[in-house]
């Protein structure tokens, strides 16, 4: 059983004012069927393409696995799809039976074996190229949104192909289709990356609920900034009517009791002092809770039950 182990993994693409992956760790077993997900431009696709070595990274990625991507490049799609198909896995046409029977199991049939690979459909190219992707066993397969082109049927078959086979990453939008094929899942999100030990549904109800309480704790992080902003608005106001009063008092007195002068201004500085830092402290409140706030509304903590079978760090 293989591992790949990604450690401390930074990487941003050249122009990009912060990093996509910073110090990111993890170790993924290649029996895992892992779900990668993610909004558009989280770097879902960079991420394989990472760990296809295709980009410059600082850290490290070490790995006994040979990883294979779909979709593959197709470099010239006028020749036949046999060719094409051949080409891909580099293999010598006694050897298209391999592909043949991923093919029949993506219910995809022969006959697109001599026609153009150019005029496949789209979902038939799809399970041409996974049925490739699968006739060469030994590698990690790495598949990128396999679903973009399939229809409700085709996704069903591919689906259930994918069920039966183990070591792969898939990227979907699809997350009924997701959730039917993978036991793990990675999701990418506001720059932290989460592992969690099932599947998306399960996955989708924690992310739910912790949405939900963070929603609460949200709405009482508002209410308390809002309810010390009125306490600190008031000490300004009532420090600001002091400060008037004893230059009032000093210029009543001033001159004639000294003694007074002296003794309402010693006051009056000391409850100015205390107001203060009444005043301080209320402040520091609003802007650490003001701090938490901003922690929420840009990166939802997920509450993952995971337990890692290896020392995982999860940045
Ligand atoms: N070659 C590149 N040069 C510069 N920026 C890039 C390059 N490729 C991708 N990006 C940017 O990096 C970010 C991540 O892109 P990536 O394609 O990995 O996202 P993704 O999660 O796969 O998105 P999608 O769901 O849309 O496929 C995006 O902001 C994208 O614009
Ligand atoms: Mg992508």
């Amino acid at each position: 059983m293989g591992t790949i182990k990604i450690h401390d993994l930074s990487f941003r693409y050249d122009g990009m004012s912060s990093n996509l992956f910073d110090k990111f760790s993890l170790n993924i077993d290649d029996s895992w069927k892992l779900g990668l997900i993610g909004r558009n431009g989280r770097g879902k696709t960079t991420f394989l393409r990472l760990l296809l070595g295709q980009l410059a990274y600082h850290g490290q990625i070490s790995t006994n696995v040979a990883f294979t991507y779909f979709p593959q490049p197709v470099h010239d799609p006028s020749q036949m799809t046999a060719t094409v198909l051949l080409n891909i896995a580099k293999m010598d046409s006694s050897e298209l039976w391999r592909i043949q029977i991923e093919m029949d199991k993506l219910q995809l049939s022969d006959n697109v074996l001599e026609r153009p690979f150019n005029t496949l459909s789209p979902g038939e190219r799809t399970k041409a190229l996974l049925a490739v992707m699968f006739s060469e066993s030994g590698t990690f397969k790495l598949i990128d949104e396999p679903t973009n082109h399939l229809d409700v049927a085709a996704r069903d078959v591919v689906a259930d192909y994918l069920k039966g086979k183990t070591g792969f990453i898939v990227v979907s939008h699809d997350r009924y289709f997701i959730d039917q094929v993978i036991d793990h899942v990675l999701s990418i999100d506001r720059e932290k990356i989460r592992l969690f030990d099932d599947n998306y549904e399960t996955w989708q109800r924690e992310f739910d609920k912790t949405n939900a309480s963070e929603k609460v704790e949200k709405q009482h992080l508002q209410s308390e900034i809002k309810r010390l902003d009125v306490t600190a608005n008031k000490i300004k106001q009532w420090a600001g009517n002091a400060e008037a009063k004893k230059s009032q008092l000093a210029y009543k007195y001033q001159g004639r009791v000294m003694m007074d002068k002296g003794f309402l201004g010693h006051k009056a500085a000391k409850i100015m002092k205390r107001s203060k830092n009444t005043l301080n402290r209320t402040e520091m409140a609003i802007d650490e809770k003001k701090t938490l706030l901003k922690n929420i509304d840009e990166m939802p903590q997920l509450t993952l039950n995971y337990q890692p079978p290896y020392q995982q760090h999860l940045m």
